[in-house]
């Protein structure tokens, strides 16, 4: 139930240093790994069922395997390939891959010194969200150590093949998490995503073949090579191996990351955080980060890996689990929610730029009392409109929570419309709303 693959060191003072990880066997997965083939490295990494934890949950070394063997430029002269870790983690919610890099950064420098042998990348670039300040520093250090001590820089550990990691810091838009804005901004343009195709793998950072993992995603690799593939499938559902890192925020009594079993149940997930805040009753679930269509209370029976979700009608997305009590607005959630997307909507495709702007207008209004019925019926078409019919997968993220809410919670809707305003806000709730947001609406 609680064997921890990527947290065991949690908490462990000195866990971030070179000593203390090579005293846990760090960086001996490498060693194992520079002795393999590439392709067994792929082939290790495909067996162990290990998905990415960025949001997708898509197949590593199904990925890995994607990249070029030796792609050659319009002359025919070798390109470089290369490797990114996306460490943007923009997804409200989730708050796991800061906690990885602040307190081991060398199993992600391990796991993306492996990934980079697997594909034949000759360098790596880090991804990192503006804000993470300490996390830059503590990941930076991390690198300067593992050069120091031979593996990073030419001749990886005595080998024939030279690989190095940088690091480059976002500006804090949650655009550029999607991959191929992230390509964009590492580029030093606009982060605005590309069309696809051609996929990274083929046209990526600066026009070269590059495979994009999240920092979870390359800190298993480590585990996987040192402990095999089975081990890490063994530990998961039979299309998903390993443990998950669980962001639990909200109205529960243990908030935290916990890295847990990835089919755990919701429920054993919430009594293994200590219950719903206070003991009162939950009344929702956002199950994989703000993106994730939110589940009510009476659907909360279901297993915690991609295909479960799915199945149930969410998704795992990037394993933030936000719990939701009784005494919550759920208009005011999915207010908040969408005044999120309207203002991180990069505005290429008008689909989006106009719909997140409409709809966080409209979940507004609802919520202040002015809503119609005719807005309700209308939150659907206008993310009719959204869903798959732009570049990137951001405005599907909209749509999530503006129609899970509607459609779950309809009658509190309703409500809203027909009382002419908020039936939650009265003395003694226990949550008041938000003072800012109703003192910016009144202006
Ligand atoms: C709007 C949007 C935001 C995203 N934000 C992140 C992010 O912050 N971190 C991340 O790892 N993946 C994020 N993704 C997913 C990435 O595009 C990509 O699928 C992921 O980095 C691939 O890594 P994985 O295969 O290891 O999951 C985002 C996707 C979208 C559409």
């Amino acid at each position: 139930m609680t064997k921890k693959l990527l947290t065991r060191y949690n908490n462990t003072p000195g866990s971030h240093t070179l000593a203390f990880y090579q005293s846990v066997n760090g960086y001996q997965a490498l060693e194992k790994a520079l002795a393999m083939t590439p392709d067994a490295v792929i082939d290790e990494v495909k067996k162990s069922n290990l998905r990415g934890r960025g949001g997708a949950g898509f197949p590593t070394g199904m990925k890995w395997s994607f990249m070029p063997k030796a792609p050659v430029d319009a002359e025919g002269k070798p390109k470089p390939k290369f490797l990114v870790c996306n460490a943007d983690e923009g997804e409200p919610g989730t708050f796991k891959d800061r906690l990885l890099m602040t307190q081991h950064p060398h199993q992600l420098v391990e796991g993306m010194i492996i990934a980079g042998h697997a594909i034949g990348a000759t360098r790596g670039y880090i991804y990192i969200r503006g804000e993470f300040v300490h996390e830059t520093r503590r990941v930076e250090a991390a690198i300067e150590e593992a050069r120091a001590a031979g593996f990073l820089g030419a001749k990886v550990m005595g080998k024939e093949w030279s690989f190095d990691l940088c690091v480059y810091r976002g500006a804090g838009a949650y655009i550029c998490g999607e991959e191929t804005a992230l390509l964009n901004s590492l580029e030093g343009k606009r982060g605005e995503p590309r069309l696809k195709p051609p996929f990274p793998a083929q046209v990526g950072a600066f026009g070269m073949p590059t495979c994009v993992n999240n920092v979870e995603t390359f800190c298993s690799v480590p585990t996987i090579i040192a402990g095999g593939a089975e081990a890490f499938a063994s530990l998961g559902t039979e299309r998903s191996g390993g443990t998950r890192l669980f962001c639990v925020s909200g109205h529960i009594e243990k908030p935290g990351v916990y890295e847990l079993p990835i089919n755990i149940t919701l429920p054993e997930l919430i009594a293994h955080c200590g219950g719903v805040l206070g003991g009162r009753k939950l009344k929702a679930v956002i199950p994989g980060g703000a993106s994730a269509p939110m589940l009510r209370a009476d659907e909360i029976e279901v297993a915690m890996d991609f295909d479960s979700l799915a199945k149930a009608g969410t998704m795992a997305g990037s394993g933030g689990v936000i719990i939701i009590d009784e005494t919550a607005c759920i208009v005011e959630v999915a207010a908040r929610l969408l005044k999120f997307y309207e203002h991180e909507s990069c505005g290429q495709c008008s689909q989006c730029r106009e719909g997140s702007h409409w709809l966080a207008r409209m979940f507004d209004r609802i919520e202040r009392g002015g809503g119609t019925e005719d807005d309700l019926n209308m939150i659907a078409e206008i993310c009719s409109n959204m869903a798959g019919q732009t570049i990137c997968a951001f405005a599907d993220a909209v749509t999530g929570p503006a129609l899970s809410t509607i459609r779950k919670f309809r009658s509190e809707f309703e409500e809203h419309v027909r009382l002419g305003r908020c039936p939650c806000k009265h003395e003694g709730h226990a949550y008041p709303h938000s003072q800012i947001h109703h003192a910016s609406a009144r202006l």
